[in-house]
């Protein structure tokens, strides 16, 4: 694996492979790398002759009082994960890289990246839709990945390339797990005690109101089923929202609609925010 810090370098060297006629994959991560990275690397190894792997936390997708100083960074272990996954390129750019004169120019989704995370956390997706375009801009990839994990990000980005008529295909990985159900994330690092402990009432309250929702109950009933059931579970958790959504506009259902449903959810526990979700066709 070549580990290259430098966009010219990295053109330099992408661009001859393009010029072979290689097609290029490309999963965008901020680090502290995991199975279900390590899940969408091995799609783009299996789909692209050359696979670049990218490692940088975005500073511009954190608002004030966020975890970007407290975002784990473990380039060594990262590094050793990706040469056994056997990826071709890591880039790894500084902010001086990225934003050389600041970050004046902005991509906007208007309508998604203002709901639930976006309401949250406003900024936050001009930051990904800005850093991504960034970047395939530099890469300019055939494809790239991107985790199911992060459902919104997904619809936001995929509208994104759409409305700007990128060449990218957009490829999105299932959510991986641990043994417990809790979807894993570069964040759960940051949990401890009983924070752990109560962080599997994410996908166990996703369970139970997909459960609900297929066995007839209307989408009022469902959802506060879900809500105990992370009550129930999670009593010291704070939960920011449960609810069943369009997969691509996030805007609620009225009513189930299985092929293009997707139940979201997103709590704190202690200072370590987590989002999960569940798509209604699986
Ligand atoms: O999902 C992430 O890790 C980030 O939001 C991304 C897509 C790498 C942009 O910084």
């Amino acid at each position: 694996m070549r580990t290259i810090h430098t966009i010219a370098e990295l053109r330099s060297a992408l661009g001859l492979l393009r010029r072979q006629g290689k097609t290029i994959g490309f999963v965008p991560t901020m680090g502290a790398l995991h199975q279900g990275h390590r899940s969408l690397v091995r799609l783009s190894k299996i789909q692209c002759d050359v696979t670049v792997v990218s490692i940088f936390v975005n500073p511009t997708q954190f608002g004030a009082g966020e975890d970007f100083a407290q975002y784990p960074r473990t380039l060594s272990s990262d590094e050793q994960q990706l040469v056994e996954e056997d990826v071709e390129f890591l880039f790894v750019p500084s902010a001086a890289d990225i934003y050389p004169n600041g970050a004046a120019t902005s991509v906007h989704v208007h309508g998604l990246s203002e709901l639930y995370e976006g309401a949250i956390r406003p900024g936050h997706f001009d930051g990904v839709s800005t850093v991504v375009a960034i970047l395939f801009n530099i890469v300019q990839p055939d494809v790239a990945y991107f985790g199911q994990k992060d459902a919104q990000q997904v619809a936001v980005l995929k509208r994104m390339v759409a409305d700007l008529h990128l060449p990218v295909k957009m490829i999105v990985g299932p959510t991986i797990r641990e043994s417990n159900g809790l979807a894993l994330s570069s964040r759960n690092t940051m949990l401890g005690g009983q924070a752990t402990s109560e962080s599997v009432s994410l996908s166990a309250a996703l369970r139970i109101t997909a459960m609900s929702l297929r066995s007839g109950q209307g989408i009022a009933d469902a959802r506060d089923r879900g809500i105990s059931e992370f009550k129930r579970l999670a009593p010291h958790g704070e939960l920011d929202y449960l609810s069943i959504v369009d997969s691509e506009t996030f805007r609620q259902q009225a009513s189930f609609e299985p092929t293009t449903g997707l139940i979201i959810i997103a709590a704190r526990f202690d200072t370590t925010r987590l989002i999960d979700n569940l798509p209604l066709d699986e």
